[in-house]
């Protein structure tokens, strides 16, 4: 035995249990009261303190070339913050070229990540190009053990109608999961088009340009394509209160429909575009009204949220600047790999969610949706990836205290109750009270079971 981890409160989604856990050769190896403590074990006390499965964040950008830069975090900066906020994996887009076979989309940025990675890691690939045997490549990147990809309904980079549907008939043929960014590519480019040419160019006219309809008209309509070739879908990031409906009526329905939403979705509304550094929330789809944000919380307390994650995508204050006066020239996305967890476990702590409610949304469902079986759970034969978490300590976010490589966070000044004060990823301690102790390259590339 490697490690134990004595006298602390073990948290699923079921409930707390009281118990010990030990780990050998990175795996949970035995649950129970008063385990015996073996010769040279390593022994934590975490007596008074929550135990939990480590968090898996299924939408990161890092080291992503997007909006004429790329994202600030490289796959090592971006890891070692997660491990820093209690994410012990990242499921990182790895954006397919024209004309390339998904596998080698899959081998190209893997040969980026396997030596920077801190914290285990997997792919989805996002489709651009369908044509010759492209889509059928999709059956080799499953058997590469990557079973999810993702289309985009918007940028210069989205697929057609016709290809999204494409790529949901093949998913369901070859046990793949589909994903999408949901917002109209037409009424986007429209409206901004509109806006610039009369001069209306602030960070809030990056909202007015996608707002609650743009990104609910392409929700139902996915949706509706899902439904029709009956086969899951999963709608990333969402946002606004319409498409939550059309969610929660799908899913009544009996359609495998399952929604991820952000933190900043649930903690900022689309005030802050009017605020003078508006421009570095923008993301897309940007933070909608207070209406929006409630039907989040609500869906996620009715369990018709099934996962947070991130969209982590941060870029530097000079990029953001680009777009000072011009919203379209602001690189869009935000940073949030080391927030997510602390985030909703505060949530928990102070009564708006409980623990349960934000393990099952941060890591036993994004397990089980994205086909991860050794993630997520703390049980025995499971990876060891565990957080230790101290509900008394009182934490305020500063970019300082971060350790993602960009110079500012979104989150700087939010207050947490509560916060992660050890990481373990398969067993190995990568984080220890405010210090990063893990190492690049640690983190494993995780095949992932197909939904066959
Ligand atoms: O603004 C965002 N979300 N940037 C990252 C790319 C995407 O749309 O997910
Ligand atoms: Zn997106
Ligand atoms: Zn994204």
């Amino acid at each position: 035995m490697d490690l134990i981890i004595k006298n602390g409160t073990l948290v699923d989604s079921k409930g707390f249990a009281a118990a010990d856990i030990a780990v050998a050769d990175g795996k949970i190896i035995a649950i129970g009261k008063d385990l015996p403590v073996p010769e040279g074990a390593d022994i934590r006390d975490a007596a008074g303190k929550l135990v939990l499965p480590g968090a898996i964040d299924v939408h990161t950008h890092l080291a992503m070339p997007f909006g004429g830069t790329i994202s600030a975090d490289s796959y090592f900066a971006g890891t070692r913050a997660a491990a820093c906020g209690g994410t012990t994996t990242v499921f990182d887009f790895a954006l397919q070229d024209f004309d390339e076979p998904l596998p080698d989309t899959i081998r190209r940025r893997d040969a980026l990540a396997a030596p920077e990675a801190a914290v285990d890691y997997a792919f989805h690939v996002a489709i651009k190009d369908v044509r010759g045997s492209l889509l059928d490549s999709m059956e080799d990147a499953v058997a590469m053990g990557v079973m999810s990809f993702k289309v985009f309904m918007v940028y210069d980079f989205g697929v057609t109608d016709g290809v999204f549907y494409r790529v949901l008939e093949k998913a369901k043929a070859c046990g793949a999961q589909i994903s999408v960014h949901a917002e109209n590519n037409e009424l986007v480019n429209m409206l901004t088009a509109r806006f610039l040419a009369e001069g209306k160019t602030d960070a809030w006219h990056h909202y007015l340009s996608r707002p609650e309809f743009v990104e609910a008209e392409a929700d139902i309509r996915a949706i509706s394509w899902a439904k029709s070739l009956d086969t899951a879908l999963y709608i990333v990031h969402l946002a606004n209160k319409e498409g939550v409906a059309a969610v929660t009526k799908a899913k009544d329905e009996g359609y495998e429909i399952y929604a991820e939403t952000c933190p900043h979705y649930l903690h900022f509304t689309n005030e802050v575009y009017k605020r003078e550094d508006g421009r570095n929330f923008v993301c897309s789809p940007p933070m909608k009204g207070q209406e929006s944000q409630d039907a989040l919380w609500a869906a996620i307390r009715r369990g018709d949220i099934d996962t947070i994650a991130t969209d982590h995508c941060p870029f530097q204050s000079y990029e953001k600047d680009w777009g000072k006066d011009d919203f379209t020239k602001i690189p869009n996305g935000c940073a949030a790999i080391e927030n997510m967890y602390p985030y909703m476990l505060s949530a928990a702590n102070t009564g708006r969610i409980t623990y349960q409610k934000a393990v099952e949304l941060c890591c036993e469902n994004p397990a089980r949706i994205f086909g991860c079986t050794e993630k997520g759970f703390l049980k025995v034969g499971k990876d060891a990836d565990i957080v230790i978490y101290d509900p008394d300590k009182d934490f305020t976010i500063t970019n300082d205290a971060m350790h993602s490589d960009c110079d500012h966070t979104i989150w700087e000044g939010v207050k947490l109750r509560g916060y992660p004060v050890q990481t373990y990823s398969r067993g190995r301690l990568v984080y220890d009270n405010g210090t990063f102790v893990g190492q690049a390259g640690w983190g494993k590339f995780i095949k992932r079971q197909s939904r066959k």
